[in-house]
């Protein structure tokens, strides 16, 4: 077990794991610091790395590619653990500690997971004590599983046994292996109960109101790879989440409705965000990583629907004007629009990142746009500034009786 205060790096301290894990190990009264590039770290390019692990203890490296493209994925995982590796070397780091995921070695077909087997080698390699935790599919991925699985209004899964977890059970476990001894092994992390794939998005969807229906397909393949009973479950004795997806579908569910309570003073079409929800547009809103961040609301993005009009020559289309305010630092979760939107967005002021069908993050200034074809995923959509606010207008042609605007991922 390690001292208090001892300094300790998240590598990914600003995803949806490293957030709650800066939480943890802080409330147990260690020095940690979060590390991303957006807190000037980056580990594919080194900046900021030798400053930040200077006098750290443990690394705990929870970061995740922005592209799952084959070719981009592998150069990720390959080159930020080469240069991490290096820098707790001459730094003098204790303990590497990092994030996997259950089944690598029998998903090889699949890019992303050679990328993660690349990562787990070259650790294994490497003269730095290590701790590896593969966790099975949190709860917030079910989302992006049916996603991708996706074609018009249906949904084709494999029934194949699955055994997710939820986030916040990850991170628990991330920090106690953080603060306890590395064991120069893996271990494995998993939900407390198996669902078959099929069944687990069903419950989602239904949860969510989402319209798309689930078809049971037994050779549909997870991410383009061939899945079966045994290759996204663990092995004997994982370390078991206590929480069950249909309590965290039930408690996120009705967080979402709290949140959606109008104030008594709005007007009809300019409204805040809780407006927005009460009328069943999830656009943008609370994303769970910035909770978990924050404890608060504060590094959301604010929407406001500043316009909305039916087209008077295109019968059940309208066209909708929303303001996205960015406070600094802030962003919207990672999200979907539906089949019937086409969406242009400019910037109004400061500096947008945005990634879109996880195409290479770019950056928009004011008076550049861009646009999203129907049903795009925005993975990324955040501020590029930490101490400047930023707004873009996006304005969606969109069916009239659309009442999502986005879904998001997790
Ligand atoms: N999704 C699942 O179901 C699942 C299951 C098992 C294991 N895992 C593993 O869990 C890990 C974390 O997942 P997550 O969902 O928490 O990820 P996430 O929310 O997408 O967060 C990714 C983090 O990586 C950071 N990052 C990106 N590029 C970086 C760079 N060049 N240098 C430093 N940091 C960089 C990001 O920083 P910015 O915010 O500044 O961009 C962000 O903090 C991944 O390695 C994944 O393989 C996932």
């Amino acid at each position: 077990m390690i001292k208090k205060n001892s300094k300790i790096v998240l590598i990914g301290g600003t995803g949806l794991i490293g957030t709650k894990l800066v939480n943890n190990l802080r409330h147990l009264g260690h020095e940690v610091v979060a590390a991303s590039p957006s807190s000037g770290v980056n580990v594919l390019t080194g900046e900021g790395l030798a400053d930040a692990l200077k006098d750290a203890e443990v690394v705990v490296d929870v970061s995740d590619a922005p592209s799952w493209e084959d070719k981009d994925v592998l150069d990720f995982f390959e080159t930020s653990g080469r240069n991490l590796l290096a820098a707790e070397a001459v730094a003098g780091v204790k303990h590497h500690v990092a994030l996997s995921v259950v089944g690598t070695e029998r998903l090889l077909s699949s890019g992303y997971f050679r990328a993660k087997m690349a990562e787990e080698k070259l650790i294994k390699a490497s003269p730095i004590p290590y701790t590896i935790v593969r966790a099975t599919q949190f709860f917030e991925f079910v989302g992006g599983i049916a996603q991708f699985a996706t074609e018009g209004k249906t949904v084709r899964l494999p029934p194949v046994l699955m055994q997710p977890i939820v986030s916040d059970d990850v991170a628990a476990a991330l920090a106690d292996v953080a603060i306890s001894e590395p064991i120069n092994g893996v271990l494995e992390v998993a939900g407390p109960e198996q669902i078959r794939q099929d069944e687990l998005v069903r419950r989602f969807l239904s949860a969510t109101g989402d319209a798309r229906t689930v078809v049971t397909y037994a050779n549909a393949r997870y991410y383009g790879t061939k899945v079966n009973d045994q290759s996204l479950v663990p092995g004997a004795n994982p370390r078991l989440g206590s929480t069950h997806f249909d309590e965290w579908l039930s408690r996120t569910t009705l967080q979402k409705k709290a949140k959606a309570t109008p104030r008594s003073n709005l007007s009809r079409k300019v409204a805040t965000v809780s407006v927005l929800l009460l009328c069943g547009i999830v656009f943008t809103a609370l994303s769970l990583r910035d909770t978990a961040a924050n404890d608060s609301s504060t590094n959301d993005s604010k929407v406001t629907l500043v316009f909305d009009q039916a087209l008077p020559n295109v019968p059940g289309k309208s066209i909708k004007g929303v303001l996205v305010e960015y406070p600094p630092g802030g962003s919207s979760p990672a999200h979907t629009h539906p089949h019937s939107a086409f969406i242009y967005a400019t910037v109004l002021e400061g500096a947008i990142r945005s990634s879109v069908n996880g195409a290479p993050v770019r950056l928009y200034h004011a008076g550049e746009n861009f646009y999203e074809e129907p049903g795009d995923h925005h993975g990324v959509s955040a501020n590029a500034s930490k101490t400047e606010p930023a707004r873009l207008l996006a304005v969606l042609v969109v069916d009239s009786d659309e009442k999502r605007l986005t879904i998001p991922d997790k």
